[in-house]
């Protein structure tokens, strides 16, 4: 089975083919990162100007990498969900296109079931049910993973996401866009014991996370500094705000963990890139004896192999879609079909 994966939900116009769920024969990404740079962030409208002139090569560009033409594909799967609304219509309009022209099925994929499925690319051997911890730009959760296709949310972020709060942390301590990668960098040689930050309580769910209060926590800092002359230490205050993002996160997996009894667990997402991250979730996973499963970098970001991995799974469920699907820039659960 062949499936080509479509992704363009955000900054990236990307293509993959992959074979029998889990075996990457091409992945493209074009990635749009350097020109946002000059606005300090993702402008929406140049994000799908962009896509649109580039997913008809990229999509070409994946077939011929993994040697086949779009005959020998068995199914077009496209993210719908969750992202830019100008940037995902233009994915999911190409694979309409793609899909009517070629009599080939269509197949909405979830972006963050994506990023969960990014997993087994690379660990194969990983199986359901298992306990995700999904971290990127828009989305922190932690996700029970029933089957393939079948998902819980167990908590999730009241506010922003644990990328938004790297990111504009970030901006504010002068780094270029996309501002998480800078921060782990400079986090190698600060002290990450020097500022103190807080870390968000909330009330009502025990699995629930707060990141607003401890962006605006190092902002007030930075501007604080600012205002009566002081430099602000950028390495030690990116390595204090690692180091508490990676407690307040591995903090909660720990707890989910031991609710719910799983001893497999998982990262997802752009930030499970974040080297301080990784080690935390490492020490823990040694602590308790649980299996952990990390993707590789390149699999951390947005990318369409893993669009393309789970676009696979929700085909061998029938998860298909007619010529009427449509994007949607949220409101759509994890593991349900808004088709
Ligand atoms: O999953 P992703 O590529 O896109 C979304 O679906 O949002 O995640 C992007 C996020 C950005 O906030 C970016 O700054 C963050 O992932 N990120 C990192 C690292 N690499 C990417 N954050 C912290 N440390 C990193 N090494
Ligand atoms: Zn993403």
């Amino acid at each position: 089975m062949l499936i080509l994966g479509i992704e363009t939900s955000c900054d990236e116009t990307a293509a993959s083919v992959v074979q029998d769920c889990v075996i990457q024969k091409s992945s493209v990404i074009a990635s749009q990162a350097m020109e946002h740079r000059l606005y300090g962030g993702v402008v929406p409208e140049l994000a799908s100007r962009r896509h649109c002139e580039n997913i008809l090569a990229v999509t070409q560009q994946a077939l011929t990498q993994a040697n086949v033409t779009i005959q020998d594909i068995d199914g077009i799967a496209v993210t719908y969900t969750p992202g830019l609304i100008g940037a995902l219509l233009v994915g999911v309009n190409f694979a309409k296109g793609l899909a009517f022209a070629s009599g080939k099925p269509l197949i909405p994929v979830h972006h963050i079931m994506g990023h969960i499925a990014a997993n087994y690319l690379a660990h194969p051997e990983l199986k359901p049910p298992y306990l995700c911890l999904v971290v990127s730009g828009g989305h922190t959760m932690l996700v029970e993973v029933k089957d393939y296709t079948k998902f819980q949310i167990l908590g999730t972020t009241r506010d922003d996401a644990a990328g938004e709060c790297f990111d504009k942390c970030g901006r504010v301590l002068g780094f270029p866009y996309p501002a998480g990668v800078q921060i782990d960098h400079a986090s190698k040689t600060g002290d990450s014991y020097k500022y103190s930050l807080p870390r968000p309580r909330v009330a009502g769910s025990a699995l629930d996370c707060s990141f607003s209060g401890l962006k605006t926590a190092v902002i007030n800092q930075v501007h604080h500094a600012e205002q009566i002359g002081e430099e602000i230490d950028r390495n030690a205050m990116s390595a204090c705000l690692q180091r508490t993002i990676a407690e307040i996160l591995t903090e909660k997996t720990e707890l989910a963990a031991a609710l719910t009894g799983y001893t497999t667990i998982a990262m997802a997402g752009g930030v499970s890139a974040n080297s301080g991250l990784r080690s935390a979730m490492q020490e823990i996973c040694q602590k308790h004896n649980y299996q952990l499963y990390v993707p590789p970098l390149e699999l951390c970001g947005d990318n369409a192999a893993m669009i393309a991995c789970q676009g696979s799974y929700n085909y061998l469920a029938g998860m298909t879609a007619d010529e009427s699907l449509n994007a949607y820039a949220s409101g759509t659960a994890i593991g349900e079909m808004k088709v």
